[in-house]
């Protein structure tokens, strides 16, 4: 059987597949720098950049080369032994983003789980919190995936509905509110607090000035461990290495991952003090792939090319530019546009007969740019870093042309 159309893949995934995502009707094939081409050979802009995971572009030459020749050499020892890209690894990420140790995983939703248990143990090995009463506290709309842990955490009942019973020790409060934190902080069982400085898969949520230098005065005051999650805001996806470099403060635990692969590999990694990660014994955490000497060559490449390719500063500047154009388009269903550095978002009104920000998604996809809407409202538009000023000012004639045409 000869498959060259879209619909043919569409109806195998149909078929075959578990039906858990609800992709837009695109089948793609390939992917360069901003670009990605379907089946049919169609180009688009990728104003997705698989939920930030591709910052630095897709098939970067030089995450390429990283992944072909550490495949040719060796590519997973697991733990049980050395390797000899691990150390050279360890030693750049932590230099570089300024913290003492490093521990690395595969996923983003494993950076997390690594990151409470790490806490966890702190809480009753350092604090002094009794046995099995330690808390995490998380903010309300926090998403960091999708395991049992993860989902105990989750107030949106496509996340947790049907899958407990869920993981004790949670609690959650309001977003960007210093006082219900201060209020929750007071109880001395608590060990830490994990958040996201802007809230990604929520709607692109950016909390007020001085939130995140209040969580960070907050958590040293009481002595509780402030979990920064930048598996989406970190890498540059902001306009700086880290979303929480805006406000100029350090979170006591750091979880990246997403753009740590260089968009071809899993990799996710938490960075904390030596303090924290001595709390960690041989056999008490791992992973059979964390920490592979072919994730790891690609991961330091990733880096680099941020470092080398300054991604971060592109996303400040080109950010800027980007939003002052979402807020020059004339539609009157656009009823709000924030974001910082190259992730944003606009809220869509309903409009027509019942039409959503999937129906302008359509649209887009029509006219040659991919963009996912989160939440039925709210389209999030998240480049590769990469993108140049004449790039982004041609995305945004298309997204201006076809809000402007189908919200008429
Ligand atoms: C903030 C945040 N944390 C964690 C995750 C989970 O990452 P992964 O899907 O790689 O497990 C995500 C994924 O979207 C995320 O946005």
């Amino acid at each position: 059987m000869s498959m060259r159309q879209s619909q043919d893949y569409i109806e195998l995934e149909n078929q075959y597949g578990a039906h858990n995502y609800h992709p837009l009707p695109v089948v793609l094939s390939k992917g360069e720098g901003v670009f990605v081409w379907d089946v049919e050979g169609k180009m688009y802009f990728d104003f997705l950049a698989a939920y930030s995971a591709v910052n630095q572009g897709h098939c970067h030459p030089r995450i390429l080369d990283a992944l072909h020749s550490q495949s040719q050499r060796i590519t997973l020892t697991s733990r049980a032994f050395h390797n000899d890209q691990l150390g050279p690894f360890e030693k750049y990420i932590t230099e570089l983003l300024g913290f003492d140790r490093v521990l690395p995983m595969n996923t983003g939703v494993e950076g997390g789980e690594t990151a409470i248990k790490l806490a966890r143990k702190w809480g009753y090995t350092v604090k002094g919190i009794p046995a099995n009463q330690a808390k995490v506290v998380f903010a309300t709309g926090n998403f960091w995936g999708r395991t049992i842990a993860a989902i105990s955490s989750s107030q949106d009942p496509d996340s947790y509905g049907d899958f407990g019973p869920f993981v004790p020790g949670f609690e959650v409060v309001p977003y960007n509110d210093l006082e219900a934190l201060d209020k929750i902080f007071q109880d001395g069982h608590v060990a830490a607090f994990m958040v996201e400085p802007i809230q990604g898969e929520a709607g692109v949520i950016v909390p007020d000035d001085g939130y995140l230098a209040g969580v960070r005065a907050l958590c040293s005051k009481y002595n509780v461990l402030w979990i920064a999650d930048e598996v989406q805001t970190g890498l540059g996806r902001t306009g700086k290495m880290l979303c929480c470099d805006h406000a100029g403060v350090k979170p006591d635990i750091l979880v990246l991952g997403k753009a740590l692969g260089g968009g071809v590999f899993p990799v996710s990694a938490v960075l904390t003090s030596h303090e924290v990660m001595n709390v960690l014994h041989p056999g008490q955490h791992g992973s059979t792939f964390g920490g592979n000497p072919l994730a790891c060559a690609v991961a330091m490449s990733a880096l680099q090319v941020l470092v080398d390719e300054k991604l971060a500063e592109n996303a400040e500047a080109l950010g800027e530019v980007f939003r002052t154009r979402l807020r020059d388009i004339h539609s009157p269903v656009i009823s709000a546009v924030r974001g910082k550095g190259l992730l944003n978002a606009i809220d869509i009104l309903p409009f027509g007969d019942g039409k959503t920000a999937y129906d302008v998604c359509m649209a887009l996809k029509q006219n040659g740019l991919l963009a996912k809407q989160t939440h039925t409202h709210t389209i999030r538009f998240a480049p590769p870093l990469t993108i140049t000023l004449e790039q982004i000012n041609a995305a945004a004639d298309i997204i201006a042309s076809t809000i402007e045409a189908v919200t008429k």
